[in-house]
């Protein structure tokens, strides 16, 4: 399975701060942005990526991640010139997607918690398989309604009475027909080609799957300032509080398997003294702890 991070847009909510830098390379709490939905995506065993943003900001990313290769993953980049929708990257990423299957993610999307990601990737098979999450202002987003045997029976777009207050969250799973699918799409009212009329489409075919996240699940989507900075203050107090970083590309590396324990070293080593890279020390010596006799130094 292929991903996509799109990380383009107007992020006209966070102006001024977008006129320094991308919403997605943002810091939150103690990392940019993006470093959380990657993250995510590695954790679920995903290891080939295509990373999608304006062409202003393209340059940006590929300094910051390079090709990847050194968490062990491949990152190709493509542009999207205006933000003419979310579904858009499937068209622009065609090529990439080739005859796999795919998992899109927004790059203002935060997660933490719960093994929901790994599990809906490592049983997927075919159609769709999106997300809902209890929220209190359900209008902003994508709004799914529910008939009482759990099974999805609408979907609307940020509807202005919106019928549950389940949104949708912006990770989604497909198989190859959402190249088919968004390629056929025509631009909404407002101008865009809307993931919610792939979702629909899906829906339409029978072939939509949509689970619900669990409780202790935090979705936090960091699009204003005051969310930007709830986001900040959660990671931090979880954080804090547990003694263990959300977010950390290199750790999923690590315990993914991507890397092994050397190449992790070796990345620590190229980092300056800060607590991000004395925390990765920790994960290094915690391996070391686990590993027993046989991953001694
Ligand atoms: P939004 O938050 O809906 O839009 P935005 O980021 O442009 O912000 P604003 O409304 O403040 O102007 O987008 C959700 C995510 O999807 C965000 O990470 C940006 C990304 N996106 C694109 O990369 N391309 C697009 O065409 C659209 C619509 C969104």
């Amino acid at each position: 399975m292929k991903s996509i991070i799109l990380a383009g847009g107007a992020g006209s909510r966070l102006y001024p701060l977008t006129q320094v830098s991308s919403k997605q390379l943002q810091a939150v709490f103690d990392k940019p942005m993006i470093y959380y939905p990657l993250t995510v995506l590695m954790a679920s065993g995903l290891r080939e990526f295509c990373l999608i943003s304006t062409p202003i900001d393209l340059p940006r990313y590929k300094a910051l991640f390079s090709d990847g290769s050194q968490w062990g993953i491949t990152i190709e980049y493509r542009e999207q010139p205006r933000p003419d929708g979310i579904a858009q990257a499937f068209v622009i990423a065609a090529d990439f997607i080739g005859k796999d299957s795919v998992v899109l993610m927004l790059g203002d999307n935060i997660f933490s918690g719960g093994d929901d990601f790994p599990r809906a990737v490592s049983s997927f098979s075919q159609g769709a398989r999106i997300f809902a999450y209890h929220v209190k202002d359900p209008e902003r987003y994508g709004v799914v309604e529910f008939d009482r045997n759990g099974r999805a029976i609408s979907l609307e777009e940020k509807p202005k009475y919106p019928k549950s207050s389940y949104a949708v969250p912006g990770v989604y799973i497909y198989d190859n027909d959402v190249v088919e699918i968004s390629s056929s799409l025509r631009p909404s009212a407002r101008g865009e080609l809307e993931i919610t009329d792939v979702n629909l489409e899906y829906l339409r075919r029978g072939k939509l799957q949509v689970k619900r996240l669990s409780r202790g699940f935090a979705w936090l989507d960091a699009g204003t300032s005051g969310a930007l900075h709830e986001a900040s203050a959660y990671i931090e107090a979880i954080e804090r509080r547990q003694g263990i970083k959300i977010g950390c590309p290199e750790e999923a590396a690590l315990t993914r398997g991507f890397l092994d324990i050397r190449q992790f070293e070796a990345l620590i080593d190229a980092m300056p003294a800060c607590d991000y890279s004395a925390y990765l020390r920790g994960v290094a010596d915690e391996w070391y702890r686990l590993e027993g006799p046989g991953g001694e130094r």
